[in-house]
């Protein structure tokens, strides 16, 4: 299994990567209570909770043989997809534990997506002021990006993510097998995340996903291994600079300005986040070309490269340019006057930079 290390002070964590991680990775290493709260939604429970029971079961009987018995693991399960992310969900995990008469030494593991990623590590980040938890991604995006950096949260019915605390999980565990059951769809919203960290950061490694873009549709397990080995070293690199994004963690957000206006505009319904940031991607770099920053080709090969993803690059008709722009404006990344984004010089230079509403408009229409 690969490792990539993110050595925060006092809260230090490895991201585990590789195929058959759920049968064989040590979790009671992991674990330092006797309590065990599995938090996981509807698909990822029925496919691959028994699994995950069934080995955090026997990596604690090999561990301590005489406590085997003392170990207690419930499960809360909870709808697919965004709406389990709120306030209330969370409330539920809090009465379970405070069922469960949970101590301080509980262990919470996330068992799905990015949204319960994100609901299980904001429970733990507040049951009794901070308890363990571990990350087990079965999503791509996940894997990359959201179970990674200790950004938790839930939404309130005002938006997204708003409520919500920084809290590392003990580790991370991603066993890339799971990914066959993903649908194509969340495959490619996952892999504009890829995208992502070559596009603004890493253009050695975008050149590598241009040469094994069909190797990563395909599930190719040595291509994804590197692809998700790659994302997730330069995003705890980034968190490690930046864990708090005041800087450079910023740049992460490449694409996202503008693809948090789709979503918004959408309702965040008919459209992946994934899909959303691949088409602002390209936004960006159409308006960086346009005031002179980057080359049009490099915008072409961000384009193809989306393609060769099955990522969307156009915005969705309905969607009028003015509407767009007025979103983007109530972003908390605006500024007086200018529009904070992220930009590039080109494919591997991203930067923070600001935008006139002309050149945004201008971007939104192409
Ligand atoms: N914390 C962060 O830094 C961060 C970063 C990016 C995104 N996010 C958050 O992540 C969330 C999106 O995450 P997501 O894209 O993983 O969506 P998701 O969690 O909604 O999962 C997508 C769908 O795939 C299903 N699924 C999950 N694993 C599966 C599997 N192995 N096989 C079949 N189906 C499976 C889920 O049940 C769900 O219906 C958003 O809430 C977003 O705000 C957080």
């Amino acid at each position: 299994m690969d490792k990539v290390s993110v050595p925060l002070a006092g809260r230090e964590y490895d991201i585990y990567i590789g195929p058959g991680a759920l049968q064989n990775f040590d979790f009671a290493r992991l674990i330092a209570g006797r309590d065990v709260l599995i938090v996981s939604s509807e698909t990822p429970a029925k496919l691959y909770a028994d699994v995950l029971i069934a080995q955090i079961k026997r990596s604690h009987k090999l561990r301590e043989q005489s406590a085997a018995q003392a170990l207690r693991l419930e499960s809360i399960v909870f709808a697919d997809g965004e709406s389990a992310k709120t306030l209330a969900s969370a409330g539920e995990i809090f009465a379970k534990l405070a069922h469960m008469q949970a101590s301080r030494d509980v262990t919470l593991v996330a068992l799905g997506g990015g949204v319960i990623g994100d609901l299980t590590g904001f429970a733990a980040a507040l049951w009794m002021r901070g308890v363990a938890f571990i990350q087990v991604p079965t999503t791509l995006l996940a894997m990359v990006d959201s179970s990674v950096g200790g950004k938790t949260a839930v939404n309130l019915p005002a938006g997204k993510n708003l409520v919500g605390a920084f809290w590392q999980p003990k580790a991370v565990v991603a066993d890339i097998d799971v990914l066959r059951t993903l649908p194509t769809r969340e495959l490619s919203a996952g892999l504009a995340e890829v995208l992502k960290y070559g596009a603004y950061g890493d253009a050695e490694f975008f050149a590598w996903l241009e040469a094994h873009a069909a190797k990563l549709l395909q599930l190719d397990p040595v291509a994804l291994t590197h692809a998700i080995v790659r994302s997730c070293q330069q995003k705890a690199g980034v968190v490690l600079r930046d864990e708090r994004e005041t800087g450079e963690r910023m740049l992460l957000n490449f694409g996202h300005t503008f693809g948090h206006a789709i979503e918004a505009l959408m309702d965040y319904k008919g459209i992946l986040h994934g899909e959303a940031v691949a088409i602002g991607m390209v936004r960006a770099a159409q308006l960086s070309a346009d005031i002179g920053l980057s080359s049009a080709a490099d915008t072409q090969r961000l384009i193809a490269l989306s393609h060769a993803l099955q990522l969307p690059t156009r915005v969705p008709p309905a969607l009028l340019p003015a509407a767009l722009l007025a979103t983007m404006r109530l972003d908390k990344k605006a500024i007086s006057g200018a529009i904070r984004l992220i930009l590039w010089r080109g494919i591997g230079a991203g930067f923070v930079g600001t935008a006139e509403d002309a050149a945004i408009l201008r971007a939104w229409t192409q």
